[in-house]
Order: structure tokens, then sequence, then C-alpha cells
């Protein structure tokens, strides 16, 4: 796992990190204090990892799996350009419902 940490003042406010990182494809994950939410914070931090990832660990491949109901986060995918491949339909459980899963990637 590699993780970035978003830090402001000193403080640690959120993460950007690559995770089942394999050869040449990762999966990207990330999260921010709310009191940051809406200035494009992750949309930046996204860019900059995915630049890492294509560049420094060489990846062909960069997913980042999102809830249904994630809308801030598929904007995030969106702004960056990654794509959606599809929908795994009730592929979480999460306090006794299931979720649609969003998978959008982008690949070099
Ligand atoms: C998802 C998350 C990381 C977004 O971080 P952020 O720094 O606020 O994101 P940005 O500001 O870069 O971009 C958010 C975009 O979503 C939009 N947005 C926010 N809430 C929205 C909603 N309910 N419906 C539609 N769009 C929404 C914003 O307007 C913005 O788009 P815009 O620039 O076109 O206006 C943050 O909300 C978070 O940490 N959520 C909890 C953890 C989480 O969900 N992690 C992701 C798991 S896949």
């Amino acid at each position: 796992m590699i993780n970035f940490v978003i830090d402001i003042n000193g403080e640690v406010v959120g993460s950007v990190s690559f995770s089942k990182i394999k050869e040449y494809k990762a999966e990207l994950g990330y999260w921010l204090a709310e009191k940051y939410w809406n200035k494009g914070i992750i949309t930046e931090a996204v860019k900059l990892a995915t630049k890492f990832g294509f560049k420094k660990l060489k990846l062909k491949r960069i997913y980042i799996p999102t809830f249904s109901f994630n809308k801030a986060s598929m904007r995030v995918t969106e702004k960056n350009d990654y794509k959606l491949e599809g929908v795994l339909r009730k592929n979480v459980k999460k306090d006794n419902k299931f979720i649609d899963e969003y998978i959008f990637a982008k690949i070099k």
C-alpha cells in the first residue's frame, strides 16, 4: 500500500492511497475531513496520485470503486478523466443494506 496524506497546517486532514498494487494495476482510494469538502482538494490530490501511479509505479491501470450514492466521489473521478466501466450491483453489504458499486478506471 502507498499512502499519501494531506497535511494542512501540520494536521492530517485526508489521504489518497494506492492499494491492491499488482505489477501493472492498483486501486485508488481517498478521504478528506468534512470541513474541507468541495474546495477541489481531492480532485487535485487524485490528479497528482494518478500521475505518480503511471509515471513512477509504471501502472497501466488505476481503478476507483465508488458507492452508488457517492456523487462527490464520482465527480472527482469524472474531473480526472476516469471512465465508468461498469456497475457491480449489490456488491457491498453495509448496515444491512446492499449497495451498488461503480467502477471507474483510467488506463495508460
Ligand atoms: C469524496 C470526497 C473525497 C471528495 O473530496 P473533495 O475534496 O470535497 O472533492 P472536490 O472538491 O475535489 O470535488 C467534489 C465535487 O463533487 C461535487 N459534489 C459534492 N457533493 C455532491 C453531491 N451531493 N452531488 C453531486 N455533486 C456533488 C462538488 O460540487 C465537486 O464538483 P465540482 O468541482 O464540479 O463543483 C469527500 O467528500 C470525502 O472524503 N468523502 C468521504 C469519504 C469518501 O467518500 N471517500 C471516497 C470513497 S470512493
